[in-house]
């Protein structure tokens, strides 16, 4: 079985796990020293078996950098090339693999490729971005509006024309009709392949091809005369998702597969599930995982989760596997997402119990696991452009330091002030305080994290959802070797949920380290509790 399809992921937000140079950023020397706690090969350590680190190249950070400089360096922020090196050599002798973020859909301004088509007209690169004169008069070329708010055009005075940007002016659309930005980014891929990582996750990558003819998007709401306030008021039939996409991925995917076990996990950023399974070709010839992220987007609701899973699996071409995650770098994080009066702490395990129970590829986000919250970030400390521009809507919330202990800087920084504030409750939830405390979220991590890794069922096993009553999700993993049952209570009261007819088991896992024993017939939950039950 290919590694990353029983592997745990674990997402490292790269200004904000480890700082080692007392700057107040992350860096990679940072990652390499904390490599131990991640997986040491013991369950002491969290047990992960693959990182996906966010950006690290060059960049000017407008978007931190997802708006790339250079795609074969590393910033001198968060170290050297040497740096990076040494992190995948540390990682690989633990066993860990290693995944960049390949962001090939823009570049940044600053980027020499930009900067060369941006100089004139007839510059031989002037054609790797998409210029467009104006229409309508004076207007921008389109009505398509950028992600991050306002048009997706940019007036260039020195050529007198529009650019295309997809998120923010600052990082301007490549233009993958071009064949040669195809041949570009490929030889990005080699360049990191050759050094050694064990794949990418790819930006954005449903946005990478734009309609021919730029066309016009529909409004949402056809009584809607002005769409272009924000990227919901129009349905993106021309500014992402286009058929011709696919044949940039088939290419990359043989690409990858000429060097043996890598992969990609592609960003596929779209509502419809049924075009997110699209990504996966025919199992074998595009992604190798694309992200769902519908549970970013669920509601603390049983009934929703069950057929936010049941669509993938329907969905999904045979042989392709499904992704779940609950936290990343662009959503609340689900520990305050999740959170009421009285069950925040029961329903982060019971959230992490279905995450890596169900049949897929899970992806962590770093602090999950010891319940990391969102953190307030004050107006004048806002950092991301997207809460400059949208007070309140910005993502620095749950981009804040991991907090490893108690001491001022949260064992993050030495420096008197992070980029971001540290969280108000970081001298209670840390690392240091729940790594021998057998009944903290942590401990519940590792325990989960490492039966994983010797349960069939749950690594290779089938997925199959039972009758349960409300507000419960119940669920069977079956392998030739092994058949569990996963019973997750979402209500705040009690629910007995009946185990399949005859059946009797043990408990492996229990979100309520003392529940343990055998079971038959029915158990009883309590509030947001889950169950693992070996038939
Ligand atoms: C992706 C990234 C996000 C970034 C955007 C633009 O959605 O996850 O953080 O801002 O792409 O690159």
């Amino acid at each position: 079985m290919s590694w990353w399809r029983s592997a745990v992921f674990y997402e490292i937000y790269v200004r904000s796990f480890q700082d080692t140079n007392g700057d107040g950023v992350g860096d990679l020397p940072g990652i390499t020293e904390r490599l131990d706690y991640l997986n040491d090969g013991t369950p002491a350590s969290l047990g992960v078996d693959a990182l996906w680190l966010t950006p690290m190249y060059p960049s000017p950070m407008h978007d931190f950098g997802y708006d790339v400089r250079d795609y074969r360096d590393v910033d001198p922020l968060f170290g050297t090339l040497a740096d990076l090196d040494r992190l995948v050599a540390a990682a690989h002798r633990r066993g860990i693999r290693v995944i960049l973020d390949l962001v090939p859909n823009h570049t940044s301004h600053e980027h020499p490729w930009f900067v060369a088509s941006r100089a004139s007209r007839t510059a031989a690169v002037r054609d790797w971005y998409i210029w467009r004169d104006p229409a309508r008069g004076t207007g921008p070329p389109n009505n398509w509006v950028s992600v991050f708010g306002g048009p997706a055009w940019t007036w260039d005075d020195a050529t007198g024309q529009y650019y295309l940007h997809s998120f923010l002016p600052q990082q301007p659309d490549l233009n993958y009709r071009n064949p040669a930005v195809v041949r570009a980014m490929e030889d990005v891929i080699r360049f990191w392949l050759d050094r050694g990582v064990d794949g990418f996750r790819v930006d954005v990558v449903h946005k990478m091809i734009k309609d021919a003819e730029l066309r016009d998007n529909p409004p949402s709401d056809p009584d809607d005369r002005d769409p272009v306030r924000h990227f919901g008021g129009m349905q993106h039939l021309y500014d992402e998702d286009r058929p011709e996409v696919h044949d940039i991925i088939r290419g990359w995917r043989r690409l990858l597969d000429r060097y043996g076990e890598r992969m990609m996990v592609g960003e596929v950023y779209l509502f419809d599930p049924d075009r997110v399974a699209a990504y996966y070709g025919d199992a074998s010839d595009e992604l190798n995982l694309a992200f769902n992220f519908r549970f970013l987007w669920s509601t603390w609701d049983a009934e929703a989760f069950r057929i936010r899973v049941g669509e993938m699996e329907r969905l999904l071409p045979a042989g392709a596997q499904p992704t779940y995650v609950l936290s990343s770098h662009d959503a609340p994080r689900h520990r305050t997402r999740f959170d009421d009066a009285m069950h925040g702490g029961a329903r982060a395990r019971l959230a992490a119990l279905m995450l890596l129970t169900l049949r897929g590829t899970p992806f962590l986000y770093y602090g999950e696991e010891i319940g990391m919250r969102d953190v307030f970030i004050p107006a004048e400390r806002v950092q991301d452009p997207v809460g400059k521009r949208f007070p309140g809507l910005g993502r620095d919330p749950e981009r804040t330091p991991m907090q490893w202990n108690a001491a001022p800087g949260a064992g993050f920084t030495h420096a008197r002030t992070s980029w971001l504030p540290l969280a108000d409750d970081a001298s209670d939830v840390n690392v240091a305080r729940q790594l021998h405390d057998p009944d903290s979220l942590l401990s519940f991590y590792r325990r989960v994290v490492w039966y994983r890794k010797t349960a069939p069922a749950l690594l290779s096993g089938s997925y199959h959802a039972l009758d349960s009553a409300p507000d419960t999700f119940v669920y069977a993993r079956e392998s030739v070797e092994q058949r569990l049952l996963v019973a997750l209570n979402f209500a705040s009261e009690p629910r007995r949920v009946d185990l399949p007819l005859r059946a009797s088991g043990h408990v492996v896992l229990a979100t309520d380290r003392s529940r343990a024993g055998s079971v038959s017939d029915a158990v009883t939950l309590a509030p947001a509790e889950g169950v693992v039950i070996a038939l």
